[in-house]
């Protein structure tokens, strides 16, 4: 197992059932073959259980026709797939060098002190939150560019985090 991956500790409850399924199976039509529909199919899991487990990605394989050894190393290649729970409002900080120097690192402590996170990569005890630094999200201009779940807010300061975070109880 690779360090930080959860195993499920509840029996597992599959994630392709009843309305789910069906619309997995409408998307099916959309596509070239049914395999070619993983990615797609791993949003729908990550959107109705916050993230992916062991367990999930075996449904996965079985429901597409591959094997949990291909699903997995398509969740573990892309980063926004979470292979560990994560808090309610998934936190990402550009910390690569032009932000870096722009004081991104002060804006991550920011994050890291008023969300109760303590450490990047750890969900806070409230559950609400997860930080984690990511490389160049596109915005070198506007530092220190920071997404929170979908949204992408620019020339985030520590000054401005405690009012950021209000938006997102
Ligand atoms: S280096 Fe931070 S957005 Fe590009």
């Amino acid at each position: 197992m690779s360090a930080g991956h959860v195993v499920d500790a509840e029996p597992y409850e599959p994630v392709f059932t009843g309305e789910t399924m069906a619309e997995l199976e409408r998307r099916f039509a959309e596509y070239p073959n049914k395999q070619a529909l993983l990615l797609p199919a791993l949003w729908m899991v990550q959107e109705r259980r916050g993230w992916i487990s062991e367990s999930t990605i075996s449904e996965v394989a079985a429901v597409l026709g591959l094997t949990p050894a291909y699903v997995k190393g398509v969740v573990t290649f892309y980063t926004m797939y979470h292979t560990h729970p994560v808090g309610r409002h998934f936190i990402q900080v550009c910390t690569t060098s032009p932000c870096g120097l722009c004081g991104a690192e002060d804006t991550v402590r920011a994050l890291l002190e008023h969300t109760g996170c303590g450490e990047v990569g750890a969900t806070s005890a409230d559950g609400r939150f997860t930080v984690v630094e990511v490389e160049c999200l596109g915005a070198c201009g506007f530092a220190t560019p920071v997404m929170v779940g979908d949204d992408f807010i620019e020339s985030v300061t520590p000054e401005k985090v405690p009012e950021l975070l209000a938006r997102y109880p």
